[in-house]
């Protein structure tokens, strides 16, 4: 199976006034085309920044990552986010607060036409249960409801790789329990490669077919075995 996204002996740091604080040192890992990946680490571990860094918002020390085989990030390249077709849902939402929910979701298809569009945003206003609240602005929306909306905009428009940072640690787990294999189901009818962040044990079990540890700076675990694509999809049907 092809590697669709590479990191090899990446190190990222925060450059201050004085000095670099190194969060990440010579990190590398893998991920096939069409799996779903989970990293966990406690706070503070340095998962967002790699997350960041692989959408193009935080520049390298060292290393390179490579997308479907082309680099988009070493020391002399850089591909800027826009050109990268990644899809990111944030720690913290970053829902655009003057546009309703259903605006926030469409806000990535414009390249669909308006029914197209339409269907599509319909759909993932189902998918997270908020076709109820399509027209509420985000601040009339409670936390859980806006990381429904925030994981709506980033699926709707089917991105190759698709970066997800904590994506439910604000809903109860009756509601994760619920979404999880839906979403899953989505993202390996689509061939969408993705790659999570957690703390959370059991939604990174529940999420990935790969599972890594990040401690000190470092993938201390990644597991090579990937889950049977289509026996996960069978599972979740
Ligand atoms: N913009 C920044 N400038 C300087 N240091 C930063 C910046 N953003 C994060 N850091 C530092 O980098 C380290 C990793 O932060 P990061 O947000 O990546 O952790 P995290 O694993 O996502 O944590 P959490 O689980 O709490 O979201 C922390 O020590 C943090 O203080
Ligand atoms: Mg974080």
């Amino acid at each position: 199976m092809k590697d669709y996204l590479k990191l090899d002996r990446v190190t990222i740091g925060y450059r201050n006034r004085a000095h670099t604080s190194l969060v990440l040192t010579d990190l590398s890992l893998n991920l096939h085309q069409g799996e779903i990946a989970a990293l966990l680490g406690q706070s503070g571990c340095g998962k967002s920044t790699l997350l960041r860094t692989i959408a193009g918002f935080e520049p390298l020390i060292a290393g390179t990552i490579y997308l479907n085989g082309r680099i988009i990030c070493s020391s002399t390249k850089y591909e800027p986010p826009e050109k990268r077709n990644i899809g990111y849902m944030f720690q913290d939402f970053a829902l655009f607060p003057h546009l309703s929910a259903e605006k926030n979701i469409a806000f990535g298809l414009n390249r669909l036409s308006r029914t197209k569009r339409q269907q599509q945003t319909h759909h993932m206003l189902e998918l997270v249960g908020l076709t109820a609240f399509a027209d509420c602005l985000p601040n009339e929306l409670s936390g859980g409801q806006q990381q429904r909306v925030a994981l709506a905009r980033a699926l709707a428009p089917q991105p190759d790789l698709l970066l997800l940072d904590e994506p439910f640690s604000s809903l109860d787990s009756e509601t994760t329990e619920r979404l999880i294999p839906e979403i899953r189901k989505i993202l390996l009818e689509n061939g969408c490669t993705t790659f999570m962040v957690t703390h959370s044990k059991k939604e990174a079990h529940a999420m990935s077919d790969r599972m890594g540890l990040l401690e000190d700076g470092k993938i201390t675990q990644w597991s090579q075995q990937t889950a049977d694509p289509s026996r996960v999809l069978a599972a979740c049907a």
